[in-house]
């Protein structure tokens, strides 16, 4: 353990900040819509079982590679072997690539909940009734609006993070968690009250085999495992470095089992936030990525006078979410750059190393923003807008690549015994180690090519799934 980086005040603190990281945009936008375009029930239930076989194993995986060498990415799978070194690398970038794009969405939200407390108080700058997509289409083609909600996203995460482990990340979070809690089990209950709601309910418990007639499982289990190792924050740095401040006393198995658990808990709990309302409006539940921003906010409008209020927290709690993720993608290039320094002898100022970062985020993030998701008038990359090329790299192809490659170094390289020894530190026990070592061998690297392929087909059209 590196104390100079800190550790966490207490479990229940690295658990909300690690169920924090987890909890994001992921599940709060990407859940409900991929659910919703991919027939509800089949969806959940491919969700599930990808989170038990594949999800959870890596999770327990990612974690004690962090406590083992109580390292940032680089150093950790450097220390294992040098011919790791390439995937701390690629852990370091992608939570880069990521944040980019996730301080830019974050500032959507963070947008969407002023704009809801605008028409609460009947100002100006509300909603006021405007077309839902027209709505959204002028705001986010206003690169310079669209920026500075984006950068004002990034400074925040910025001074939570400066602030460091368990006086920055922990107490926001031990705070932020509940309170994101409390907000969508309020956001749930005016939503399904609402006559109607039932049909949303229908359409996510029901049992609804159609998408085995022929071959559209296939591709729904593929969007289903690619959403489940994204939301977990799987396959870059996030768990690792959030692991390697963990006391050698905490039972790192349960804290395993915790995190996705509480994780779906959410993901579930959000399409139950989003479906009984559509429904009851009688809306279209496969809206795809317009879902949170243009078909939740007609929701709102259509609510009455209530409307305002149910948006403001319904916007706040996402916008909370997604900062509770953004700290923990901060963090991991933070840890990284204190190893460096501390390499070499110098000491490491945590502030200054997140300023400097801080700056080079919001660098990013306005190109993001300013790109207008592909209507700015920047040039494309690889024929994709600048949000969908860094999210191309990240989630389609390093993040995959990282948990597909740590489940095999895990499952043959390290093995039960290395595991085993960084599990059952001060009497803790392993419970489930078989069934943990036969997934990481077998099922988790299945999973993953299997998951990436999606991915890949996802973001190339290539049609292998269809
Ligand atoms: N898990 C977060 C979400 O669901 C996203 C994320 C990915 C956060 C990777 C950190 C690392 O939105």
């Amino acid at each position: 353990m590196n104390s100079s980086k800190g550790e966490w005040g207490s479990n229940f603190g690295f658990l909300m900040a690690a169920v924090g990281s987890a909890v994001g945009l992921g599940n709060l936008w990407g859940f409900p819509y991929k659910m919703g375009m991919n027939g509800g029930f089949a969806f959940l239930l491919f969700y599930l079982i990808l989170a038990v076989l594949v999800g959870y194993v890596i999770m327990l995986g990612e974690l004690t590679i962090g406590r083992s060498t109580g390292k940032g990415v680089i150093a950790a799978y450097s220390s294992l072997s040098k011919k790791y070194a390439f995937l701390g690398w690629m852990a370091f970038l992608c939570p880069i690539l990521i944040l980019a794009f996730y301080c830019s969405l974050g500032g959507y939200c963070l947008k969407y909940t002023i704009a809801n407390l605008g028409d609460f108080f009947g100002a100006s700058w509300g909603v006021n009734g405007v077309d839902t997509a027209e709505y959204f289409v002028n705001f986010y083609t206003n690169g310079l609006e669209a920026s500075i909600f984006a950068v004002i996203f990034s400074i925040i995460t910025v001074i939570i993070v400066m602030r460091g482990v368990s006086g920055g990340i922990e107490k926001f979070s031990k705070v932020a968690m509940p309170a994101l809690f409390v907000l969508l089990l309020v956001v749930i209950v005016r939503g399904v009250t609402l006559p109607g709601a039932i049909g949303g309910l229908k359409f996510m418990f029901a049992p609804n085999w159609e998408v085995f007639n022929g071959s559209g499982w296939v591709s729904v289990l593929a969007t289903a495992g690619g959403q489940m190792f994204f939301s977990l924050s799987l396959g870059m740095g996030c768990i690792i470095t959030y692991g390697a401040y963990l006391s050698k006393k905490e039972n790192i198995e349960v804290n395993a089992l915790i995190i996705p658990f509480a994780d779906t808990v959410v993901a579930i709990m959000a399409g139950l936030a989003v479906f009984p309302a559509v429904f009851a409006m009688g809306m279209e539940p496969a809206g795809g990525p317009g879902l949170l921003f243009i078909t939740l906010q007609a929701v709102f409008d259509a609510m009455g006078a209530a409307g305002p209020i149910f948006g403001f927290l319904l916007y706040l709690l996402v916008f909370i979410a997604a900062l509770t993720s953004s700290i923990s993608l901060m963090e991991v290039v933070v840890s990284v750059i204190i190893d460096r320094k501390e390499e070499k002898g110098c000491v490491a100022n945590r502030k200054n190393i997140s300023v400097i970062f801080g700056l080079i985020l919001c660098v990013l993030t306005i190109l993001i923003s300013v790109d207008s998701l592909g209507e700015g008038g920047l040039p494309k990359l690889l024929g994709f807008c600048w949000l969908d090329f860094f999210d191309l790299l990240s989630e389609g192809i390093m993040m995959p690549v990282g948990a597909l490659l740590m489940s095999l170094i895990i499952g043959w390289k390290l093995g039960e015994n290395w595991m085993r020894e960084e599990l059952c530190q001060e009497g803790n026990q392993w419970k489930m180690a078989k069934f943990s070592m036969f997934c990481l061998k077998f099922i988790a690297p299945v999973g993953m090519a299997m998951i990436l392929l999606g991915q890949l087909d996802g973001f190339f059209k290539l049609g292998i799934f269809s």
